[in-house]
């Protein structure tokens, strides 16, 4: 295969040879012409020495991502083969489930692709256009690694756009079902991989789920704000808590519903559909107080543009949230915005003055294990959740 040449700057040049993936635009040297968004292109140095094999983007400002940094080690098949082998082999270390995310991107050496398992469906995103010339080899090679009864593509989002893509769902193979029975933690949920967000379920969320089902006591009152479907709140009422799930979007919360029945804990649960910065709100004005809050709210920065946005989002909600802590009780905080991860201690402790609580930390967790965070790629690490316990002991 011939593939055009382009030469990155020193500064790329470095991260390259950390095993970090991402080449900026403006860390190329413009060529006379340019690549077609989506070929694979060679990556030199200055002085034209081999760095890497890389997916060309024309649209998004990540202009390279790195696929093979071995000369010898062109893209093709037997390389995305070897790759599909070892991400799948690798998840052999997550256990009490059958979902699981299989292949995370980057940091699996797949740029642009997200396989999830659930029992025997795969749903798939394909997020570079690199990676979308790539899908009929993917399909073929994870249906001889899995044999999966059905392959689904959930490529519908916001970033496809970024790359100059469109946004496509479709099955690809075989026979995928409007719902999917799954199990975690010896809990079971109906996942709907056609219409669920990510590709159905918040896999990355299995273990900070594990951490406070396991914290929480009979009879506690628990608030799962950002329910979604009901996975947290499930996990709590399963220990014989009492939960209020709060969403805004009703077929989530229907689905939510039935994971309760499904669970035999519908008995413990309450179902609010609406605005969870309104509802928090109105149940601190009411005088509800909860043994733990559970805070999940989706991405509130997107980019760095969004920054100052995100933080007055995630300060209000934390502010109304923490009031409505009894005494020793304790906030779940999950942030999954990149640009926010570093601010959210900060804005937590400026909340917490508000409201005029000392704060200990019980665990900090992390996105589950099967979605790998790769140290030289910061962006692999979006998702952390703080256990914070209102503080009264005779210290505070
Ligand atoms: C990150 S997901 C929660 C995942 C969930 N905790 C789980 O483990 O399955 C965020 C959820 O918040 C919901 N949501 C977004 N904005 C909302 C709002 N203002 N009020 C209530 N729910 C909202 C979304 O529909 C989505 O289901």
């Amino acid at each position: 295969m011939t593939c055009r040449q382009l030469v990155v700057a020193a500064s790329a040049e470095k991260r390259i040879r950390n095993f970090d993936c991402w080449v900026f635009r403006d860390e190329l040297t413009p060529p006379r012409e340019a690549p077609a968004n989506g070929d694979v292109v060679k990556l030199t140095d200055r002085r034209g020495t081999f760095l890497a094999y890389a997916f060309y983007s024309a649209r998004s400002h990540v202009a390279a991502r790195v696929v093979s940094t071995d000369p010898h080690r062109p893209v093709d098949r037997d390389l995305l083969s070897q790759r599909l082998t070892a991400a799948v082999r690798r998840r052999s270390e997550v256990l009490a489930t059958n979902a699981k995310r299989l292949v995370f991107s980057e940091a699996d050496g797949l740029p642009g692709l997200i396989v999830d398992q659930y029992t025997d469906v795969l749903v798939l995103q394909i997020r570079t256009a690199g990676m979308d010339r790539w899908r009929t080899d993917v399909v073929d090679l994870l249906q001889d690694l899995l044999h999966p009864q059905g392959v689904l593509e959930r490529s519908d989002k916001e970033f496809r756009e970024d790359e100059g893509l469109p946004p496509v769902t479709h099955v690809l193979a075989g026979v995928v079902p409007e719902r999917i029975l799954i199990e975690e933690d010896g809990l079971r949920f109906w996942v709907d991989p056609h219409h669920g967000q990510k590709t159905g379920f918040y896999l990355d969320q299995r273990d900070t789920r594990h951490r406070v089902r396991e914290r929480i006591q009979p009879g506690a009152r628990v608030a799962d704000v950002f329910a979604y479907t009901g996975a947290f709140g499930v996990a709590a009422a399963s220990r014989g808590a009492r939960v209020v799930c709060v969403e805004q979007q009703e077929p989530y919360l229907a689905l939510a519903k039935d994971n309760a029945v499904l669970n035999r804990v519908d008995d413990r649960m309450e179902w609010v559909a609406g605005d969870a910065f309104y509802w928090l709100e109105a149940a601190g004005g009411r005088g509800e107080r909860f043994d733990w809050v559970l805070l999940d709210p989706p991405a509130l920065a997107k980019s760095k543009a969004d920054i100052s946005k995100g933080r007055h989002a995630l300060h209000r909600l934390l502010v109304h949230a923490l009031g409505l802590l009894k005494a020793e009780g304790t906030l779940v905080l999950s942030v999954c915005a990149y640009h926010l991860l570093e601010l959210a201690e900060e804005i937590l402790r400026i909340a917490a003055q508000q409201r005029g609580i000392r704060l200990r930390v019980r665990e900090l967790s992390l996105q589950a294990a099967d979605h790998p965070w790769i140290v030289q790629m910061p962006m692999t690490r979006y998702l952390m959740s703080w256990q914070v316990q209102r503080d009264e002991s005779p210290a505070a």
